[in-house]
């Protein structure tokens, strides 16, 4: 899978920019401040929706305007045209090949790309939400049934949770509780399922990498930890209907689950140097590309933002030879010390204040 071409306006110190992609390697270079990453995090929209760096939406709209616009023609076997639209009142349009999709939801899985970034530490270092959201994506991207099954459990909790507040006010409706609770259970079982199997597959495949990113001197595990086990659900969800009425909302369930990660045994969030969290974010994000290609049998675009900086020799030539045949998107500072460590193909864009320029190269 590729991006040949991205569209932009107003999307922050963009004005109006369009971007040819090579099918190889694409760098993206500039002083600091100059919207690198903001190209980078304008492909990741266009891929899951959302931003890799903040939740609120309207930061990627131009200080100035009211809405902001990013088309990408991405081929496939096919060809598939993205369109997001972002306005500052909160709305989002999504449109694919100029058909609307209903939720941000649908557009995941069409156009995949995984995104190495200073921010994937926070996927260790912040709160459980994050990590659920990456499970998400991730299992969304490779299984439509979890998709699908994952929206049915967002809604009913969301209702259950309303008449939790209701009952409260009025006893009586405690009895139509069961309704929902049905519903929570079956989703619920299927996603804690999902998740565990998902956990364990990318577990693999990421203490193999961290184990050759650190010369076999760590081992990277991976522990799923869910509020609740699938076949304590049911129970769990009954026996506490009375503490979850006083909270107003579902203790138990699949929307307080959890991911740790350890390394030689130590809790990575709690004991892990900078250096392993990184390393840690690094084996994960690997592995995400291995799950990707074995599950879809193509390869995710790869966007790379100043990572190379941050990574001693022996990691950056590790990344790159493993990242061969693979399109490619870097932001760098300094392109000279990348250059001498890239063989294929390689295409240059220069930005400076939210313009880019084009330099054909090699
Ligand atoms: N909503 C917005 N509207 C206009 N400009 C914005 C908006 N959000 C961010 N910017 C500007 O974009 C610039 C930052 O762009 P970006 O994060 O892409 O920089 P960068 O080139 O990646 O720099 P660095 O090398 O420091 O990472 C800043 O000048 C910032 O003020
Ligand atoms: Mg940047």
């Amino acid at each position: 899978m590729i991006i040949k071409n991205m569209y932009l306006k107003d999307f922050r110190n963009i004005k109006t920019e369009e971007i040819n992609f090579n099918e190889n390697i694409n760098i993206i270079y500039g002083n600091n401040a100059q919207g690198k990453t903001n190209i980078l995090e304008a492909i990741y929209a266009a891929s899951v929706g959302r931003s890799h760096r903040t939740k609120y939406e309207r930061e990627m709209i131009e200080f100035s305007k009211k809405d902001c616009h990013i088309r990408a023609d991405v081929n496939d076997s096919l060809k598939i045209r993205i369109d997001l639209h972002l306005k500052r009142d909160g709305r989002k349009g999504i449109a694919i090949n100029g058909v609307a999709a209903k939720t941000t939801g649908e557009l995941i899985g069409i156009f995949d790309c995984v995104m190495f970034s200073p921010e994937d530490l926070y996927l260790i270092k912040s709160g459980p939400s994050e990590r659920r959201r990456f499970i998400d994506i991730e299992l969304c991207r490779i299984n439509r049934v979890y998709f699908s099954k994952l929206k049915m459990y967002s809604k009913v909790l969301r209702q259950r949770n309303n008449l939790l507040k209701k009952i409260s006010k009025d006893k009586s409706l405690k009895e139509t509780v069961f309704v929902w609770d049905r519903q929570l259970i079956e989703y619920g079982e299927f996603i804690i399922k999902a998740r565990k199997e998902f956990i364990e597959e990318i577990e693999k495949y990421s203490e193999i990498y961290h184990s050759k990113i650190t010369g076999g001197k760590e081992k990277l595990k991976l522990k799923y930890k869910p509020s609740v086990s699938a076949e304590n659900l049911a129970y769990l969800i009954e026996k506490n209907i009375d503490r979850d009425i006083i909270y107003g909302s579902t203790l138990f369930g699949p929307h307080k689950d959890d991911l740790l990660f350890f390394i030689n045994g130590a809790d990575v969030k709690n004991y892990g140097s900078q250096g392993q969290q990184r390393s840690a974010a690094l084996s994960l994000k690997l592995a995400e590309i291995e799950l990707i290609k074995k599950h879809k049998q193509k390869e995710p675009v790869l966007l790379l933002d100043d990572v190379f900086s941050e990574l001693d020799d022996t990691r950056q030539k590790f990344l790159i030879d493993n990242i061969n045949d693979i399109q490619m998107i870097a932001a760098c500072t300094g392109v000279e010390e990348l250059i001498k460590k890239i063989h294929s193909k390689t295409s240059i864009k220069y930005v400076e204040n939210g313009c880019i320029s084009d330099y054909s190269f090699l």
